[in-house]
């Protein structure tokens, strides 16, 4: 898991563009990072190390040398613990050729051997270095830098966003993609290539996704694509991107998470404003199948959940939210041409999500995707798909990105009903009108409540353990509120549906342990106010999120966080998180730690 980028240019610019590109891929890993320059003498300068972008920076001054073609890389070791040998680039037994990677060589120890045994010499633990060995290789038997990582990549298993230089062709980047993102960047007179848009945004807004199997020559302000497997030229023009820098950047906020919590009204609205004939096409394939799965790892599981619950009680239609790492194990042996699978995925590149959806369309299952990443694996490999609109999420954190497939789902559910005639026209168009709101209460709450959450936060921060129960729809919103806190604050937290809660959770209770209930005004209530008694009564602290003026839920309270009234219980989930996103947030700052970059976390984990 990293990120990668490269730059050419016709000025010596390219490692101030390369370093500026590095952080804002810094989300994407940040146990080592390093440059591989060409400088003005045609040798290859490398610089690298253990630490974060600007600790690195700060000790080895990355804008030098001058250099018209530099690679960059920031890491999250998956091969090789975070060292300076491991951290990349990687070079050859020359020096002559550099090579930054995403993802993992399946192969590369019988590479490796091979390679040894001809005499080569590696000076790291990592799958990367084989690939400028076997580059090398091909180098020194006099074929070109192209033709020599063709020949490399053949020999490749695995998953591989790479970039390669040489100082033999100073002229020239040659990048490739295999199952990790690649997208290129063309100005007039500079190339690019990048694990993501907002790396190279600052610079150009024309930018080609790269598929799976094919390979980049970027040349100052040219390039030229062709398919791995037999060398035919691809022809794809670029695409012009809408995002402006800021919404990739801070706008003033102190962490991204927090302005990406606060940017939830817009990317609801977003997502409120999905082309029609998408979500029919997805919801009349969902109607078709016999049973239908909804895959998702993490934050995206846990919208899953929540709309199994709006399916059902809306469309009256059973659906299965399973973990995608658990998809094949559980249910492979029963899926078929009857199974509808609907894989949903902020990055589109989950590793995990993307290979329970190859499982499943080898068994000839209909794939549909719901993603924020236009040009992503996802976006490929599914039927049809739809994506979110939420921008670019750069916090580690899933937040707007959550409540945006929430909203998605939902309107999917509505319209599945609509078409099975589940719901009265009455209903929907109440439906509707309650779902068009749900940004404005959003906003409303974050006007309302963000300082009541943070006296909250400050009065438990200290706290090492919470329990976050609800129950029905409300369970989602338990499990993503504890996420939430235990990813980013490291606070040890359960979160269980309330009504199992009295079967082993309450055994943890002491006197004085932070319980936070999730009580909407719902079917569920009258139940959870039982649930927090028997909490209560065994002397924990409870912190209730339920509707303002519920009087008997703010008597059995210690402190509350009060939600707009009438709001469809199918769409509590949306503003019932909000409180919970910025609970998180506030005890990570309180504790002292840095909300966007928690420790051994990553914010697309596109490796096994
Ligand atoms: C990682 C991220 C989570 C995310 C999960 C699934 O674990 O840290 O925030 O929910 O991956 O990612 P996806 O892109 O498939 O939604």
């Amino acid at each position: 898991m990293c990120g990668i980028i490269g730059y050419i240019g016709k000025e010596c610019s390219a490692n101030k563009i390369v370093l500026e590109g590095l952080k804002r891929l810094e989300y994407r890993g940040y146990d080592s990072v390093g440059v591989a320059a060409v400088d003005v003498q045609k040798r290859l300068v490398i610089k690298k190390d253990v630490g974060k972008i600007e600790e690195v920076h700060e000790k080895l001054n990355l804008l030098e040398p001058s250099s018209k073609i530099t690679l960059g890389h920031c890491r999250w070791a998956t091969h090789g613990a975070p060292t300076r040998e491991n951290a990349h680039p990687h070079i050859d037994c020359k020096g002559n050729v550099a090579v930054v990677h995403n993802g993992v060589i399946e192969n590369f120890l019988e590479l490796k051997e091979e390679l040894l045994e001809k005499g080569h010499r590696f000076a790291s633990r990592t799958d990367t270095e084989v690939v400028a060995h076997l580059v090398e290789e091909g180098l020194d038997s006099g074929e070109s830098l192209y033709n020599a990582t063709v020949n490399a990549l053949r020999r490749l298993k695995g998953s591989y966003a790479l970039a390669i230089i040489s100082t033999m062709e100073p002229d020239k980047i040659v990048c490739a993609r295999n199952e990790s993102p690649l997208v290129i960047g063309l100005s007039e007179n500079s190339a690019f290539c990048a694990s993501d848009i907002p790396a190279i945004l600052p610079y150009t807004n024309k930018v080609i996704v790269l598929n799976n199997g094919e390979v980049a020559v970027l040349e100052a302000g040219k390039v030229e694509i062709k398919r791995v497997s037999d060398n035919m030229p691809v022809s794809r023009e670029a695409k012009v991107i809408e995002w402006t820098i800021e919404q990739a950047e801070k706008q003033g906020y102190a962490h991204f998470m927090l302005k990406e919590i606060h940017e939830q009204p817009t990317s609801l609205r977003n997502a409120l404003r999905l082309q029609e004939q998408y979500l029919d096409l997805i919801t009349t394939f969902l109607d078709r199948g016999d049973k239908i799965f909804l895959l998702a790892a993490g934050t995206s599981h846990y919208a899953c959940i929540a709309a199994s619950y709006m399916f059902s009680k809306l469309a009256r239609l059973a659906t299965y939210p399973v973990i995608s790492s658990e998809f094949i194990e559980n249910y492979g042996d029963s899926l078929g041409i009857d199974t509808v699978v609907l894989a949903v995925s902020q990055s589109g590149e989950t590793y995990d999500t993307l290979k329970a959806v190859d499982y499943a369309r080898m068994k000839a299952a209909t794939i549909l995707g719901i993603t924020n990443v236009v040009g992503s694996t996802l976006t490929r490999i599914s039927r049809a798909y739809i994506v979110q609109q939420s921008g670019p999420e750069i916090g580690v954190a899933a937040t707007k990105s959550y409540t945006a497939q929430l909203i998605v789902l939902a309107q999917l559910a509505l319209k599945l009903a609509k078409i099975r005639g589940k719901l009265s026209q009455d209903e929907i168009d109440e439906l509707k009108t309650n779902l068009y709101n749900i940004p404005d209460i959003v906003e409303n709450i974050l006007e309302k409540r963000e300082e009541k959450v943070k006296e909250i936060a400050k009065k438990y921060a200290k706290e090492n353990l919470f329990i976050f129960l609800g129950r029905g729809i409300s369970t989602a919103t338990a499990l993503e509120g504890r996420l939430k806190l235990l990813e980013i604050s490291y606070t040890p937290s359960l979160a269980y549906p309330a009504g199992e809660s009295k079967h082993g959770p309450i055994s943890v209770i002491e006197e004085g342990t932070p319980t936070i209930f999730i009580c909407p005004n719902d079917e569920t209530r009258k139940e959870i106010i039982g649930n927090i008694m028997e909490m209560k009564a065994r002397g924990a602290k409870i912190i209730s999120v339920c509707e303002e003026d519920d009087q008997k839920i703010k008597n059995l309270s210690d402190d509350i966080i009060e939600m707009p009234k009438q709001i469809h219980p199918i769409l509590t989930p949306i503003p019932y998180i909000i409180p919970l996103q910025l609970l998180a947030y506030y005890i990570a700052v309180e504790r002292g730690l840095d909300p966007d970059k928690p420790r051994n976390l990553a914010k697309s984990v596109t490796v096994p």
